[in-house]
């Protein structure tokens, strides 16, 4: 998979727009900062402390992308005149096999820009190419996971059309309480 691929979400009346890009070193300071907030780093394995931490994770998106089988994205507002701003989240296509039928989505939204929709619009994006490039060749679900005390990733899900389809059982260590599972198919 080429991983020159840019995505868009369109700006609205109050947001700006937002790009989404394979990760890039010059995201690293903007990556370190986000990983410093509690709340993202009980919800997601991102322990990125410092440069090195930062060249892992690198390599690990890298790695998806070359492998073909994840597909992360580094999400930034656009800048009036196109630029790019400040960086606000990550978005992801995961567990992707070749003609397999399933794939998983994640996401997190840096604590400054929170409640403003970042997730949902980045992951409507993100779902429409994963079924545009994919979908030919047999995806036809993503799931969505979060744990049930994780509202707002919920919210996240109902917003995007990722409907409720069952609880899923705990399975510590990993998943110490009963998750969610929300589906979206194409068309959905
Ligand atoms: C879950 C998460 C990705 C939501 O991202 P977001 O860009 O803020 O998404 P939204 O703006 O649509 O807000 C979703 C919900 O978050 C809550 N929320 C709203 N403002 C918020 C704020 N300032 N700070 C934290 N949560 C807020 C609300 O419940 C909101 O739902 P609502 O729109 O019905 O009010 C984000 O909270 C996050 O990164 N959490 C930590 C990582 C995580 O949980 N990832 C998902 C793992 S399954």
């Amino acid at each position: 998979m080429n991983s020159s691929v840019t995505l868009r979400a369109a700006a609205t009346q109050a947001l700006p727009a937002l790009v989404l890009r394979p990760w890039s070193a010059r995201d690293i300071p903007s990556l370190i900062e986000a990983c410093r907030d509690p709340v993202l780093r009980r919800w997601t394995s991102h322990q990125v402390d410092d440069e090195a931490g930062g060249a892992r994770w690198l390599e690990t998106q890298r790695a998806g992308w070359a492998g073909g089988e994840r597909f992360s994205f580094a999400v930034l507002e656009e800048g009036p005149g196109g630029e790019e701003g400040p960086l606000v989240g990550n978005t992801a296509l995961k567990g992707v096999t070749p003609g397999g039928p399933a794939a998983e989505v994640g996401y997190w939204t840096a604590a400054h820009a929170r409640g403003k929709g970042v997730a949902p619009r980045a992951l409507e994006v993100l779902t429409e190419w994963a079924f545009g490039t994919f979908g030919p060749e047999g995806l036809e679900r993503l799931d969505l996971l979060h744990q049930v005390d994780n509202p707002a990733s919920c919210r996240v899900a109902s917003k995007s059309g990722y409907a409720f389809d069952r609880v899923l059982p705990a399975t510590p260590p990993a998943f110490p309480r009963d998750g969610h599972l929300h589906v979206r198919r194409p068309g959905d």
